[in-house]
């Protein structure tokens, strides 16, 4: 089936890149996009066209990093630093998961927040119980949300809802054999080096190999857990070594935050293609300090972004991204290394993660279209027109949900 969406259409292909197409037309063949034309074909004259007038058309974002058993506690518990807010508030709200109806309504409503949020895909952390993760799972996926879910793995130092080493690998297995979503998949999510033991490292990192699973975690967010971890594995010059002596260090797996990532650090990424997740937000609430993004990109390090709720307090991605410029310009403060600019950040918060799951470059034909509608006529009214990149601008730092007038996942409309 042929569908055609006319509006203003703004896209970044490429990192640093803006391409702006005034009143144009995005045409689709069952929901994967054809061709992005400035004017409409002449074949497709007699074909209906779903106008949007004067809005703007981009493709959607996507979180690669969230905790959505923290959803509960957002905007609680900022005054304390990473191990200690763990121990405090995290560990004993996500405990509260084993209860399935509680899961279901928190869930269900994330899951509405985050679509009508404009985020279309996502790398999310659900509790260690299998049929809460399951549930998360089944949310997200009606609700159009796609990607990457993980039963966090915790045998050790994780508070009330520590598992055994034996339980947490049988119920990653129940819970993999139960995983038939269509959008919604699998990733093994070792929680962090300090919450698994050895024994359950080395069985996850078999399991990412037999069954070919990508795989999340934490990494380099807090000095003092990277002291902790130096603890724990003496023999590991470094945090991210103690992921690749067990097979968790591999092509695709996104590591959160990377604050404290060195030269040599980072390096190690590039090299094995792992992925950082940067959580500007959760990085600043937590004290945790402001990520070495530039450079990361600099050495060739995929770079996305995460609202690593409820590190983070804000879910919606375009308040991500501003919170990921304004933590480039102290870095630029701090080191002289040049700030993201806005096009640069809204790369990384849609282009870089729709790449990360084999989604297209911007609006590529070839993909299923990814994209929102951003009304913005609501906005204080401005002194003169303003261009297309001045409006995306403005969108970027000021949209809330009310502007969003549609949201297209995997090339099917869904608000
Ligand atoms: N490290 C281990 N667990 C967590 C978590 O839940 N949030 C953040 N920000 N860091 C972590
Ligand atoms: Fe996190």
């Amino acid at each position: 089936m042929t569908a055609i969406l006319h509006g203003n259409i703004i896209h970044a292909p490429s990192f640093g890149s803006l391409e702006t197409i005034p009143s144009g037309y995005l045409i689709l063949e069952d929901g994967v996009l054809q061709a992005v034309a400035p004017t409409l074909p002449e074949r497709y004259a007699a074909c209906p066209v779903t106008d949007y007038g004067d809005a703007l058309i981009m493709p959607s974002f996507a979180d690669l990093h969230l905790h959505a058993p923290q959803y509960p506690m957002l905007g609680m518990g900022m005054d304390l630093p990473l191990l200690e807010w763990l121990d405090t508030y995290t560990f004993r709200t996500e405990a509260r998961f084993e209860d399935e109806a509680y899961a279901r309504r928190v869930y269900r409503q994330l899951a509405r927040d985050l679509i009508t949020s404009g985020t279309t895909r996502v790398s999310a952390f659900s509790s260690r119980h299998t049929d809460a993760t399951l549930i998360l799972m089944e949310e997200l996926e009606s609700a159009g949300v796609t990607g990457y879910v993980g039963k966090v793995n915790m045998d050790r130092n994780s508070g009330p809802s520590q598992e055994e080493t034996a339980e947490s690998l049988s119920e990653t297995l129940r819970w993999l054999e139960n995983c038939h979503f269509p959008l919604v998949k699998p990733i093994l999510t070792p929680r962090f080096t300090p919450s698994c033991t050895d024994g359950l490292m080395k069985e996850l990192g078999k399991l990412a190999a037999d069954r070919d699973l990508p795989v999340q975690s934490h990494l380099s967010e807090n000095t003092g857990e990277i002291a902790w971890v130096k603890e724990l594995h003496p023999d590991c010059a470094q945090y991210w070594e103690s992921y690749r002596k067990y097979g968790l260090w591999k092509d695709r797996t996104l590591m959160a935050h990377c604050v404290h990532s060195d030269q040599r650090e980072q390096e190690a990424m590039a090299a094995s293609g792992v992925w950082a997740v940067h959580c500007a937000a959760s990085n600043v609430n937590l004290c945790s300090g402001t990520a070495p993004v530039r450079e990361l990109i600099e050495r060739g390090v995929r770079v996305a972004l995460g609202s690593d709720i409820a590190g983070g307090d804000q879910l919606a991605m375009n308040k991500v991204t501003v919170m990921s410029i304004r933590a480039s310009k102290l870095q630029q403060m701090e080191t002289g290394k040049p700030f993201l600019t806005v096009p640069e950040a809204y790369y990384l918060a849609s282009t870089a993660g729709h790449l990360y799951f084999g989604g297209g470059a911007g609006f590529q034909p070839g993909y299923k279209l990814h994209a929102i509608v951003v009304d913005d006529s609501t906005l204080p009214e401005p002194t003169r027109p303003l261009t297309l990149a001045e409006r995306f601008e403005r969108s970027i730092y000021l949209m809330e949900k009310r502007h969003i007038k549609a949201v297209y996942s995997e090339g099917v409309s869904r608000i």
